[in-house]
């Protein structure tokens, strides 16, 4: 794919547009694929603004575990006498804040697909490249999420924790599972974008589109069916089912009023890419 050189008028107009564009077969000019390098270095600030919650939530955790409060450390105190329950904390404080980045990147994500974006092709590369961003927070805080299990000295291995229905812990079987299954399609529809010019652009946006709530909504019956502090907060519960209003509120808009004319979440796609009018540049 080449880069598409700049009319003089166009230059003016779109500086930071053209470096991004490549040439399509058939002469018109579409946004490139940004590589993956490119997208991981642009999430690193992202990534730290998820640290630190993740770092809030844990202190909460030990605070609750000193006082003689947290569900966990109640139901597991074993865990306390081995020493694992640091590890433990830090999986649910991950846990927590994966929660809370794919509750955002699936606002960014029915953002850019929606009508609030149309004809600001700023806004929407800009609601783009944060939709990415959070997005590869969101893979990593969950593989964390899981992976930090194996310090908590409950005797969990790569294989309990990653391979679905494997864990010794018979009442978690499917709740883990669930987990599991959202981590795999989320690595399998998101990260997939970097390769979208080789499995076609319309093939992986309609698996986007289609899975992606999958990946949320799993996520959400992991979380309620397996989480010991959400079981012993009704709060958190309560706060948890509200945070699905907006969720539910983007959707129907984003079913109701597209970006692009003519695109229906359950109707026919009928162009194969979007119009550069209606896609912005990726990186600026
Ligand atoms: C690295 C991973 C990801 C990348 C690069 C990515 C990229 C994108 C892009 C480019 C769009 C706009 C598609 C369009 O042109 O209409 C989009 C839409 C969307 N994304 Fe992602 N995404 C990723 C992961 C995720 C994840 C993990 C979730 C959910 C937790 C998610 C939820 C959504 C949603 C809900 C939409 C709107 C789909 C629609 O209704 O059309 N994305 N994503
Ligand atoms: C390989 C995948 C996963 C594994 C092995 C896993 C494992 C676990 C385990 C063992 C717990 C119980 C901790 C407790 O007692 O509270 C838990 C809770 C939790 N998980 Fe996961 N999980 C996975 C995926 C996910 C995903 C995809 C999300 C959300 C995006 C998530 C978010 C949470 C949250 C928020 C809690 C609740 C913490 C609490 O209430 O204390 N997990 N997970």
């Amino acid at each position: 794919m080449t880069v598409d050189e700049p009319t003089t008028a166009a230059r003016a107009t779109m500086r930071t547009v053209s470096s991004e564009r490549g040439r399509t077969e058939r002469g018109g000019s579409r946004p490139r694929t940004v590589p993956l390098g490119a997208d991981l270095a642009a999430a690193i600030p992202d990534a730290a603004v998820a640290a630190v919650l993740t770092a809030v939530v844990f202190l909460v955790l030990r605070a609750q575990i000193h006082a003689g409060t947290d569900p966990a450390a109640r139901e597991m105190p074993n865990m306390i006498a081995t020493g694992g329950i640091w590890a433990y904390s830090m999986s649910q404080a991950l846990g927590f804040a994966a929660l809370t980045w794919a509750w955002l990147t699936v606002l960014l994500g029915l953002t850019v697909s929606g009508r609030a974006v149309r004809g600001r092709p700023r806004l929407r590369g800009w609601t783009e490249r944060l939709h990415r961003s959070t997005s590869l927070t969101v893979v990593l805080l969950i593989f964390l999420h899981a992976a930090t299990l194996l310090w908590d000295t409950m005797g969990d291995t790569p294989v309990t924790l990653f391979v679905p229905f494997a864990t010794h812990y018979t009442p978690g079987r499917i709740s883990q599972a669930l987990g599991i299954f959202s981590l795999y399609l989320a690595v399998l529809v998101g990260p997939s974008y970097y390769l979208r010019d080789r499995i076609g652009r319309r093939f992986w946006r309609v698996t986007h589109r289609w899975l992606v709530p999958a990946v949320y909504v799993l996520g959400v019956w992991h979380t309620f069916s397996y989480g010991s502090d959400l079981q012993g907060h009704s709060g958190l519960r309560t706060a948890l089912w509200i945070a699905q209003v907006p969720i539910v509120l983007a959707f129907a808009a984003r079913l109701l009023a597209p970006a692009r004319p003519g695109e229906r979440l359950f109707g026919r796609t009928r162009r194969q890419d979007p119009t550069p009018a209606e896609e912005a540049p990726q990186t600026t």
